[in-house]
């Protein structure tokens, strides 16, 4: 894939009906749901059984994850009664990619049938004086997005096969997702928090005053990714979870340094809980279509 020329339908056809024969070779079977790792919180791919694993350089047209320590790889397998496929490893644009191939992934799911997504990250949280301050440690349930960013995933010609150029936004988080996942939280002994997301394209971490701002807006998540992913994804019609993790709390707020390791360090000590949660998630809805 070169970076620059947006892809045609065709090439999201060659990636899906790749990824297809390897699943139908090893699983006889399609995806129930897609879940989007975050940074730290790969291993959850590892709980999928029977799993196939399928490199992203080896899929025609997918863009290849440059983050050392994402993986770079699909991960197929059976969670209880589901089959999930899971992305180890995602795009960023502070990476170089253009906006519409960080997003690329989610135009191959549609293609595979997938009509739910689950769309993790590592967070920074924001702090407020009252309940809607996130603090490291937290799994929040994002309920809406700001990207200020210019650039869209969209951006360019319409593929009219996923859909009209223009589209609604108030919807992309579903209500009935969302409402899994606070119960299944609950079950588990904690709130799911809720939470704004607001995209930054990064790399840098923010300035304070860029947090002062982001707060006025009404923001009380900030992070460099997901955002893109789900724009695409309510074009495409496919009901979106998104959960974050906060790594960290934003700038300005301790006064702290942030860096990569800390947001690595803190988003595997919640892994375990992150992990239960996505799990139940996935069980409940499996029982849920079934009912
Ligand atoms: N800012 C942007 N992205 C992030 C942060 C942050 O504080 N923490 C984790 N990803």
């Amino acid at each position: 894939m070169n970076p620059g020329a947006k892809a045609e339908f065709s090439d999201y056809k060659e990636s899906a009906e790749y990824i297809r024969a390897k699943l139908e070779a090893k699983l006889e079977a399609k995806p129930d749901i897609a879940i989007i790792l975050g940074s730290g919180l790969g291993g959850f791919a590892d709980r999928l059984e029977d799993s196939v694993v399928i490199p992203y350089r080896e899929i025609p047209h997918f863009p290849v994850s440059t983050v050392s320590y994402q993986k770079g790889e699909l991960v197929f397998g059976k969670l209880g009664d589901s089959h999930v496929l899971a992305m180890n490893g995602r795009f960023h644009y502070y990476e170089g990619w253009e906006m519409w191939q960080t997003a690329y992934p989610v135009g191959v799911f549609k293609l595979l049938g997938i009509d739910k997504m689950i769309i993790t990250n590592a967070a920074g949280g924001i702090g407020y004086n009252d309940t809607r301050t996130l603090r490291p440690g937290d799994l929040v349930c994002v309920t809406d997005q700001i990207k200020l960013a210019p650039m869209s995933p969209l951006r360019g010609a319409n593929i009219e096969d996923f859909g009209p150029r223009f589209f609604d936004m108030q919807s992309v988080f579903d209500p009935e997702l969302r409402r899994v996942a606070e119960n299944v939280a609950a079950e588990q002994g904690f709130s799911l928090k809720e939470g704004v997301y607001a995209y930054m394209a990064g790399p840098q971490y923010e300035t304070p005053a860029e947090i002062r701002a982001l707060k006025l807006l009404g923001a009380n998540l900030v992070g460099m990714s997901t955002v893109a992913e789900n724009i695409f994804a309510a074009q495409l019609g496919i009901r979106v979870l998104c959960i974050s993790c906060v790594s960290n709390m934003a700038a300005g707020i301790t006064g702290a340094a942030i860096t990569e390791q800390e947001v690595l360090d803190v988003t595997s000590e919640i892994s375990e809980k992150f992990e239960a949660l996505v799990t139940g998630v996935i069980e409940r809805l499996a029982t849920e279509t079934k009912a």
